[in-house]
């Protein structure tokens, strides 16, 4: 199949470039760059022995979109492309609606005009808010918590009424839980711009001397450890659960809504001891008061996503941060090993 990723060059993006053309499809980016950098492509080049097209674009430019699900001859679009910061989103709301539902509107326009029918979206967790009961399926009610979920949920609902609009789409919405964890090579990786707003990047930069130490916000939640836990995906077994969506929509018409977790939560203490054993280092920590609109602990029901797509999560916690560690290290980020 032709794929265009937009937001292709980010980090989940990447990654599933890497899964999607490795597996044979033709795989063509579309990104802004506004949270990524040109040189991904090198590193994918050295990853996959080959150049992938890549369109320097904003996808709210419906014209360069149009042409390009023409000019490649597109089946099927995977759309990253949206800003993903809740706090971000929550000082600037404008921002978060214009970036991430006007852009999803401006993709589908241009498939429509071009009738590429085929698309799976980035959706979130975020989207269920607090919850009822865990673990969260996908028939738990939405009630996101702030602007950011709230631009996913939105998304998604645009898309329920146009597969009902038209019986020829075929869409996934795939409600990613925490992704982590970096490409085996260690050449692609989560790279954000400036101070990491997720867990695993900060760990990171901690280990590696960039940040003195990580703050952990409440130590009292009614978890294993005290703190919050998430269900941390590697990013690997998510890229490989687009692929699945892909093929599961080969074969099945209308729109879907999917979990992709493993089922599993992890504390932040747990992270931090696997962190510590992998890396030999050890994390400062600084306990600080719980932040408003955290919540205790979420973990995805996979059950749909192994019945309908045939896939679950295989990769486990040590992997997810040796790899994450190893991206960091081949960046060349590590401070002080080359004075010691
Ligand atoms: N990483 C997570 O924790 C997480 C969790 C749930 C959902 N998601 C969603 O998954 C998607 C990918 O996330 P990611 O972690 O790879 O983020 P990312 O920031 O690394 O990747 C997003 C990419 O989209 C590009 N982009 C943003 N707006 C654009 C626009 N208007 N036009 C063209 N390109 C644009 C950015 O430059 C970036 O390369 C996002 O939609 C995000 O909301 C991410």
């Amino acid at each position: 199949m032709n794929i265009l990723l937009t937001g292709g060059t980010g980090y989940i993006g990447s990654h599933t470039a890497v899964v999607l053309s490795q597996a044979g499809h033709e795989v063509v980016l579309l990104d802004n760059f506004c949270n990524s950098s040109p040189s991904v492509l090198e590193r994918l080049e050295k990853i996959l022995g080959k150049a992938l097209p890549c369109i320097e674009a904003d996808v709210r430019e419906t014209d360069v979109v149009e042409k390009v699900l023409r000019e490649y001859k597109i089946d099927a679009v995977i759309h990253f492309a949206g800003l993903k910061a809740v706090s971000e989103s929550v000082a600037n709301p404008v921002l978060y609606y214009a970036n991430n539902v006007q852009g999803s509107i401006s993709l589908l326009q241009a498939m429509q005009e071009v009738d590429v029918k085929t698309l799976v979206f980035s959706s979130s967790a975020t989207v269920y808010g607090e919850p009822q009961y865990l673990p969260y399926d996908e028939d738990h009610p939405t009630k996101p918590m702030n602007p950011y979920g709230q631009s996913k949920l939105q998304v998604e609902e645009i898309l329920r009424d146009l597969a009902a609009s038209d019986s020829k789409w075929r869409i996934t919405s795939l409600r990613y839980f925490n992704p982590v964890g970096a490409h085996e090579s260690g050449l692609i990786g989560e790279e954000p711009n400036g101070i990491p707003n997720n867990l695993m990047p900060y760990v990171v930069k901690v280990a590696s001397g960039e940040l003195p130490h990580l703050n952990i916000f409440g130590d009292d939640y009614e978890t294993l450890d005290g703190t919050g836990e998430r269900d941390y995906i590697h990013v690997m077994d998510l890229a490989e659960g687009h692929m699945a969506a892909l093929h599961f929509q080969n074969v099945n018409a209308g729109s879907n809504v999917v979990n992709l977790g493993t089922g599993k939560s992890s504390g932040v203490l747990e992270i931090v001891k696997a962190f510590e054993n992998i890396t030999g280092k050890v994390i400062p920590l600084q306990f600080a008061p719980r932040r408003a609109g955290d919540l205790p602990i979420y973990f995805a029901q996979t059950g749909l996503a192994k019945e309908q797509l045939h896939w679950v999560a295989k990769r486990n916690l040590i992997e997810m941060c040796e790899s994450s560690w190893k991206f960091q290290e081949l960046q060349g980020h590590v401070k002080g090993e080359s004075e010691n």
